[in-house]
């Protein structure tokens, strides 16, 4: 049904996890792939992977936190290839920690890759978008930032920050064709997920209606239909893939 042939997609976090499911199936549908994370032997390694099952993909490094580096990815993307045509911000971290305990610099960090991170990415395409009067941009948020957490104060806050960003994006850039939209993952099975203890682990099992912890290829499903052309008239939205944690 979906078809990416000719379409370039940026992922950013794409080294593992929900990050790396949404690279595989975009290059699974056609699209050519810019797989970004910190770690240059990690994203080679999903592209190899990529490109192993017949699919087009490369790895570049890049620290989404850092203006200029994101500047200078975004200018050797548009060197290779024709266009920009789909980003996900998916780069995200955890520092968490109760509020009296947290550091300005565990705050810093998580808003700086979490939310910045994310404003120096569109802020990077949305020049080449504009041009094509064409795009799709996806923010990753997390239900947390439509809940709230006690003891993430600052990725709540960041989380909370992409649905607000991604509304304002998607009023600037519709009349250039671009949708902007938001996917807030429930509790997803991946390394972030890992070392949060059983006992939290099994306090979260019991807020999700479906009963079980969901899989990095089921958010990766969402972003394969917001990144489609079937999705074209549908921006500014947060869609929530979490087993019916929040029901809106
Ligand atoms: N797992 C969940 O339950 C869940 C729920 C809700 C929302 N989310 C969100 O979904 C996204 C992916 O989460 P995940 O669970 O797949 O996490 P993960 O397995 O920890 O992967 C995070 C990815 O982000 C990259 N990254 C971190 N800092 C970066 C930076 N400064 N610049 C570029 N890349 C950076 C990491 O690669 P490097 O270390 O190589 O840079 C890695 O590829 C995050 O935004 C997360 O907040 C996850």
């Amino acid at each position: 049904m979906y078809d990416l042939n000719g379409k370039t997609a940026i992922v950013t976090g794409a080294s593992r996890g929900i990050g790396k499911s949404i690279s595989e199936v975009l290059a699974e549908y056609g699209a050519q792939l810019v797989c970004v994370s910190r770690t240059t032997d990690a994203v080679q390694s999903v592209a190899e992977k990529i490109q192993a099952n017949g699919g087009k993909a490369i790895g570049m490094p890049c620290d989404v936190s850092d203006a200029s580096s994101v500047s200078n990815l975004i200018k050797k993307v548009q060197d290779q290839f024709e266009s920009i045509d789909i980003l996900i911000n998916n780069a995200g971290i955890t520092r968490d920690g109760l509020i009296m305990r947290m550091s300005g610099d565990d705050w810093d960090t998580v808003l700086d890759i979490n939310l910045k991170g994310a404003f120096h990415t569109i802020k990077s395409v949305a020049r080449p978008m504009m041009k094509q009067r064409s795009g799709r941009i996806i923010n990753i948020s997390s239900v947390v930032g439509l809940t709230g957490n006690a003891g993430q104060a600052n990725y709540a806050a960041s989380k909370a920050g992409i649905v607000g960003l991604t509304k304002s994006m998607a009023q600037e850039l519709a009349p250039r064709g671009i949708t902007v939209n938001c996917i807030a993952p429930g509790y997803i099975e991946t390394d972030m997920t890992d070392s949060l203890s059983d006992e939290v682990k099994e306090e979260i099992m019991k807020q999700i209606p479906l009963g079980r912890i969901g899989k990095s290829e089921e958010v990766a499903a969402m972003a394969l239909f917001l990144s489609s052309n079937e999705a074209e008239y549908i921006t500014g939205q947060t869609v929530t893939v979490d087993g019916g944690m929040v029901m809106n």
